[in-house]
């Protein structure tokens, strides 16, 4: 029977690829306050802002190409049952071809209602551009599938369920400094491997018993093949 790994992603393994992680850029994410364009209070204020914002992301993310770590994660599907749980919005895991990857919060890819229906249905963006004339079924115009600041989580005790099952775990690229995805690596079973992969790595608040590789998502690849034979 294959082992379970989770991979935990955040956005420093997309950088590699040519997509800009939101910390490295002293909290602004491309120039953006977030309280400008990632809140719902923003698309309360001005719509068009917040459309404008997630169209030149899902741009920059259809343009961008899976790097050798969203490979390799894919790779090792030949020998772990492999669950990729990601807070990226970019969908660069599934382009590699890995099969389960859970969304924490959303993939730009898709759009939703703006209304309390917004769970419902998730409708596939046809192109970079999502205009504000675009209507979900029932009348309201549709807003990019992504959890914004302040937002529930809806997948979030999925994912707990989910990491409480594995025997290895791979944090990657994430600066757990956003909750509660972030709190995630304590549902991780005390028996489990658990790496944690950041050129920052010995700054992050993690538990003890994670093996720090200090590094970025692609260098990282060799030794993780030494730890764990693949
Ligand atoms: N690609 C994307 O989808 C994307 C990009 C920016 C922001 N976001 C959103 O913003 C939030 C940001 O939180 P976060 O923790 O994911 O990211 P973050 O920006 O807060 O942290 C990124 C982390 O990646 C590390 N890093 C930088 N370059 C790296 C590399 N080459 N290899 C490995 N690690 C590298 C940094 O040291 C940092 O710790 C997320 O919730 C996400 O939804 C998503």
């Amino acid at each position: 029977m294959k082992h379970n790994l989770v991979i935990l992603s955040g956005a420093g393994i997309s950088a590699e690829s040519g997509i800009k992680t939101f910390r490295d850029a002293d909290g602004l994410w491309e120039n953006y306050s977030i309280e400008e364009v990632a809140t719902p209070e923003a698309w309360q204020k001005n719509p068009n802002l917040v459309q404008k914002f997630y169209n030149e992301r899902r741009l920059n993310v259809i343009s961008a190409k899976p790097n050798l770590a969203h490979h390799y994660f894919s790779e090792l599907q030949k020998h772990f049952h492999v669950q990729v749980i990601t807070q990226n919005i970019d969908d660069l895991h599934e382009r590699a071809g890995s099969t389960n990857v859970l969304h924490l919060h959303g993939n730009i890819r898709y759009a939703k209602s703006s209304g309390p229906n917004k769970e419902k249905k998730y409708y596939l963006i046809d192109g970079h551009e999502l205009k504000m004339t675009d209507q979900c079924d029932d009348g309201l115009p549709l807003r990019p599938h992504v959890v914004w600041f302040g937002e529930e989580v809806p997948l979030l005790s999925k994912a707990a369920e989910l990491i409480q099952q594995a025997n290895v775990v791979i944090v990657i690229g994430t600066s757990l400094q956003v909750y509660p995805a972030a709190g995630l690596i304590h549902s991780i079973p005390q028996s489990a491997l658990k790496i944690v992969v950041d050129p920052q790595a010995d700054k992050l608040s993690v538990p003890t018993d994670f093996k720090l590789l200090n590094c970025t998502a692609q260098e990282s690849i060799a030794f993780i093949k030494e730890m764990l034979g693949h």
